[in-house]
């Protein structure tokens, strides 16, 4: 322990030991890289079989390079799970809390009894000065609602401080974005609490992190108001791509046009068929939903419409397949490239990609679905698809190919090659990730969203900080 340089303020601890509550994506991430920065660390999580994974050296989702650090964490004698919150008070100096908020059932609320059950059952347990933070995606106002309760209920009163730290990473760029972070943002009520974390995130700041200090609010409206703003960039493209459906223009080519513009810049300015996660969908419509609490819906009424807009694009994409397959979907077999929510991970939550495949069953069609990581979460979300085990047998006897999650194994095939394992040669290139003059010259009808009938190979502009080595 050392004292800090004012004398009104409690002792900040150096290199504090740290709980994980929640391994889940965030979690588990975050408690191993911790580990691997120098920190001992304890993972908790209520789920026996998640615990009992990562102890034994797997992770329990598909994420580029975690499993190697995962191993180098445990080996270093740093980092250990359970599943016991007594351990977990006893062990932390500090608790990062990273359990879900998903979407309400019946609500665009977010789910906070998780949140709530987290804070709770470490606070009525912790009996010495401690920092309980925040990284869940919240709504505004939580972390003082939680403040209240967690010292209400802690037999250390208020001198059990919360603070929040909203967490930005990218699923398959976990490890990289958690290591190095563009930035991080301290929601803070206290200077102790702000020296603490300062702390926490030592070999992060020594890097020259930048960071901002802010009150609790803010720190809460950084991470809703990043994702409604990525939403959007997203959706006004898309909704760009519905008026060139009406108007024969090239969406592809005005994404291009547009990403030059150095104001507008190309990142997440593309079209297709949307996004979707386990986070962007369920944040803008807590963020709606709390901001109408507040009285200021119509503020962010427009996320209703980035909703909507991408959304529609969905459906869009059932009914490219629909025309290319002659006009009805009944008895059409389709090959459903793709089910995560988006390339380099196994996560399905809200995932576009199945939500596709899912209307083109209903709507008759026989959906073969194969992904190279997420089958199985696939297959857990909705049974009544088929899937297949390799691309080559989902494509076998097609009559459309949809390509709807953009991994680079389908990037890569040769469409002279997998022509040859179709009925017909018709595909509908959801996420624009194909070449179109190559599909176009070995035979196949090609079609994508926003784009005219006769459209030619246009790449859009990439960014290497988009792109992931595996
Ligand atoms: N996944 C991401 O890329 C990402 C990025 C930034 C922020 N977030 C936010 O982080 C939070 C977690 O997201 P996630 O994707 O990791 O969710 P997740 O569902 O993968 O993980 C949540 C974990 O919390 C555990 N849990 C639930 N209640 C618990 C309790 N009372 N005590 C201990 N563990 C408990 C669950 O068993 C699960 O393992 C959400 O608020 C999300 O919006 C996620």
């Amino acid at each position: 322990m050392v004292n800090s340089e004012t004398t009104e303020l409690p002792s900040v601890i150096e290199n504090p030991k740290m709980t994980v509550i929640g391994t889940g994506y965030l979690g588990a991430t975050h408690a191993i890289c911790m580990a691997v920065l120098g920190f001992d660390v304890l993972g908790v999580d209520v789920d026996p079989k998640k615990i009992e994974a990562l102890a034994s050296g797997k992770v329990p989702f598909f994420e580029p390079g975690l499993p190697e650090k995962l191993r180098e964490a445990l080996d270093s004698g740093r980092l250990r799970f359970t599943t016991d919150f007594d351990e977990a008070a006893e062990f932390g100096d500090v608790h990062f809390i990273c359990v879900g908020t998903p979407q309400a059932p019946g609500s665009y609320a977010a789910n906070l009894t998780y949140v709530d059950s987290a804070f709770s059952e470490l606070a009525k347990r912790i009996t010495r000065k401690s920092l309980l933070i925040g990284k869940s995606t919240v709504p505004i106002g939580t972390a003082e609602r939680l403040t209240k309760l967690v010292q209400e209920i802690s037999p250390l009163g208020t001198e059990l401080e919360l603070a929040w730290n909203p967490e930005f990473l990218r699923e398959g760029f976990a490890v990289e974005d958690t290591l190095h972070p563009d930035r991080l943002v301290f929601g803070v009520t206290s200077e102790w609490a702000e020296a603490q974390l300062r702390e926490a995130f030592k070999p992060i700041l020594d890097d020259g992190t930048p960071v901002v200090v802010a009150d609790l609010a803010t720190a809460e409206l950084v991470k809703v108001a990043a994702n409604s703003f990525l939403a959007t960039k997203i959706s006004y493209i898309n909704a760009m791509a519905e008026v060139c459906e009406a108007t024969g223009a090239d969406v592809n080519l005005l994404a291009t046009a547009l990403g030059y513009d150095d104001r507008i810049g190309s990142r997440f300015l593309k079209p297709g068929l949307g996004f979707g996660g386990g986070c962007l969908p369920k944040d803008i419509r807590a963020f709606k939903y709390r901001a109408e609490e507040l009285g200021v819906g119509h503020a962010v009424a427009f996320l209703g419409e980035v909703d909507a807009i991408n959304i529609r694009r969905r459906v869009r994409t059932v009914d490219l397949v629909r025309e290319l397959a002659g006009g009805s979907l009944e008895g059409v077999r389709v090959a459903a490239l793709g089910a995560a929510f988006k390339p380099n991970s196994d996560d399905v939550r809200d995932a576009p990609a199945l939500d596709v495949a899912r209307m083109l069953y209903l709507e008759g069609a026989t959906v073969i679905v194969y992904d190279p990581e997420a089958n199985d979460n696939a297959h857990r979300a909705y049974p009544d698809l088929d899937f297949a085990d390799s691309m080559e047998a989902a494509l076998a006897g097609a009559d459309v190919v949809a390509l709807l999650t953009e991994w680079d194994e389908f990037r890569a095939a040769d469409p002279a090659v997998i022509g040859e394992l179709v009925t017909h040669k018709r595909v509908v290139d959801g996420r624009h990730a194909l070449d179109t003059t190559a599909y176009r010259a070995a035979g196949w009808e090609y079609r994508a969203l926003g784009r005219p009938v006769e459209s030619r190979s246009v790449a859009l502009l990439e960014d290497d900080r988009d792109s992931v080595a595996l």
